[in-house]
Order: C-alpha cells, then structure tokens, then sequence
C-alpha cells in the first residue's frame, strides 16, 4: 500500500513540475488595448483572445483601458512591474508617450505598437503593426472622385463625422482624404466635427449639423467609421434626408466591418473603406521572429481594402455581393 502511495504521489509531482514548466515558457504578453467604443474594436480584441493563446505559445494580458490615455499608461505600468515579455499598446490618442515607453525601454520590454500610431521616436519602441489610415483617407477620396465622374456630379458639398480627435486614424484619414480633397475646386467641405468613432456620437453629431442651416444641399457624408454612419443614418432617417445609392446623399464610411459590408450591400453605404482589425496573427509572427533573433520588419500594414454598393463599377474597390458577405467573419 505504501507503496502505491509513493508511487501515486510521485506521479502527482512529475505532472505538477511538468505543468509549472509549460506554463513558465509561455510567452507573456501584456495588451493595453484601447477600449470597447466600435464594431471593429470588438473583432480586434476578439483576435488577439483567439490567436495569443496557450495552444500558440501565449499567456495573454488584455486590459480594456475605457478609450482613456492614462488608464493606458497605468495598464503598461502594472506589466513592466509584473515583468512581461512583450506589451503590446493599441494608443488612443498619439501624444504622451515618450515617459512610459523610456521605461519600458529601461526595463528591457520589447514594446510593439498595434492598430494606432504614437508621436515619438521609432527607437522609443519595438516595431508598428496597423494599418496605414493616410492611405485609407487617399483611398476614400480617390474613389468619391472616380464615382462623381461616373455619375456626372459636378459639386460636393462634403461633411465628415471624424474619429476621436488626436487618434492617428482619425489624424491619417483626414489628411489622406483633405490630400485629394484639396486639389478640387468643386469640393468643399462644409464641416468636420468629432464623433468620437461611436454610434452614440455619430448620431448626435449628425442630428446637429441636420439643424444646421449652413450645411443645406450637402450631398456627402463621411464617416470615419461604421458605427458612426449607423448612428448618422438613423439622424437622417428622422429627419427624412435620404442616402445611399438611391438618395440624396453619398455616404463613406470605414472599417467594413460584417454590419457596415451588409449595409454597403444593401446600397445605404455607398462606399466602404476597409480597416483590417484581424492583426493578431502578424502581431504573432512578430514575437515569434524575435524570440528567433530573426530580422524583422519595423513598420507593417496589414492589407486593406474598399468596397462599393452593387451597381457601381470601381477601379478601385471590390462591388459588394452576397459571396463577398458571406465571407466578413466580424
Ligand atoms: O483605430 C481603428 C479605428 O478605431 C477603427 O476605425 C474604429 O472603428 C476604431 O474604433
């Protein structure tokens, strides 16, 4: 019997000391994700959940830190003391960085920037994976242009719901469109106010210019994110302003999220410019690439692209069908 009892006991302790060991050679990663505020934040933060896992090689720390720079800070703060291997940091805003990536610099942290950009020294910082919001700005403007010369319109009248003010998507689509924007002597746009890139605030935004006289006859909308046009749509709809391809008004949004692409589909949004939220897998290469002391790419973009309402031919976007849908898994 003791015997047995030894035996079991020891066999307790094998597995245990196997445990402990698989769980110290994960890979710890702490995420100061930015928020919960939009669609596509949600697919975000559902793919890292879904590819920094244990089965890949990850323990994962993900903090929601409300849309809120300083709980961001505070976030990255806690990993540096809790020694992770890698934090990852999806900025809210740009600015105010430069403190708390010295420290983790300081602490030997690898630090990677996902999905926004900050405003400091890329020494401050490991590497950047997110897409390239400029080129998304040139994208949707491009496309207005190509659409206003297909269907002879000869002036827009442009109002754009932004993203969070100091957010490098908010700060790169505006200048990419305001870079095309610019060259055109029959376009102006009639205003530009922050949304806050949620449907809550699309809406109300979207109500105050409704009241705004000034802004009669405006036959575009630009949305800086889907939640946002969900939001302005239902302000049009009460007001009895009519958009998409069969009304009044051009709408552009971005992010083509599974919601945004079904209602680009249905021709309410007229163009759609694609965020790529699914960047967990590039961020997983990375990491792997540095534990191999392999090189690795500094800066990356993941692959976006635009879609238009069934109808409209586009050099430059993919016209939305049902097999297109059926393939937006988020
Ligand atoms: O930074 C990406 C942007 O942030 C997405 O367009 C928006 O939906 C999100 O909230």
């Amino acid at each position: 019997m003791k015997k047995i009892l030894a035996l079991v006991l020891a066999l307790v302790m094998v597995f245990a000391c196997a445990a402990i060991a698989s769980a110290e050679e994960l890979i710890t990663v702490g995420f100061a994700q930015n928020g919960h505020e939009s669609d596509w934040r949600v697919a975000n933060t559902q793919n890292y959940n879904d590819v920094l896992t244990a089965d890949n090689g990850f323990d994962l720390t993900l903090i929601d830190c409300e849309n809120d720079n300083a709980k961001q800070i505070e976030a990255v703060r806690n990993f540096i003391q809790q020694e992770v291997d890698y934090i990852l940091i999806a900025p809210e805003t740009n600015v105010g960085w430069d403190v708390v990536l010295q420290e983790a610099q300081d602490a030997g942290i690898p630090v990677i920037i996902v999905d926004r950009q900050v405003d400091a020294d890329p020494s401050m910082y490991t590497a950047f994976i997110g897409t390239n919001s400029y080129d998304e700005g040139v994208t949707a403007a491009n496309w207005l242009d190509e659409y206003m010369g297909q269907k002879g319109i000869e002036e827009a009248k442009i109002l754009v719901i932004e993203g969070s003010n100091g957010a490098s998507a908010q700060i790169g689509r505006t200048e990419g469109f305001n870079s095309v924007a610019d060259t055109k002597d029959n376009w102006t746009i009639l205003a530009s106010q922050d949304g806050n890139f949620t449907q809550a605030e699309g809406q109300e935004v979207m109500e105050s210019f409704l009241k705004n006289p000034d802004y009669a006859g405006f036959n575009v909308l630009v949305c800086q994110n889907d939640n946002e046009a969900y939001g302005a749509m239902d302000a049009m709809d009460a007001a009895g302003v009519t958009y998409g391809v069969d009304g009044d008004v051009i709408i552009i949004s971005y992010d083509a999220t599974k919601e945004g692409l079904t209602r680009t589909l249905d021709g309410r949004i007229t163009c759609d410019v694609e965020c790529n939220p699914l960047q967990a897998e590039a961020v997983m290469a990375l990491i792997k690439q540095i534990e191999a002391e392999e090189d690795f790419e500094l800066v990356t973009y993941v692959e976006d692209k635009a879609f238009v309402a069934p109808g409209i031919e586009s050099a430059l976007a993919t016209t939305m069908t049902d097999e297109v849908l059926a393939g937006r898994a988020y």
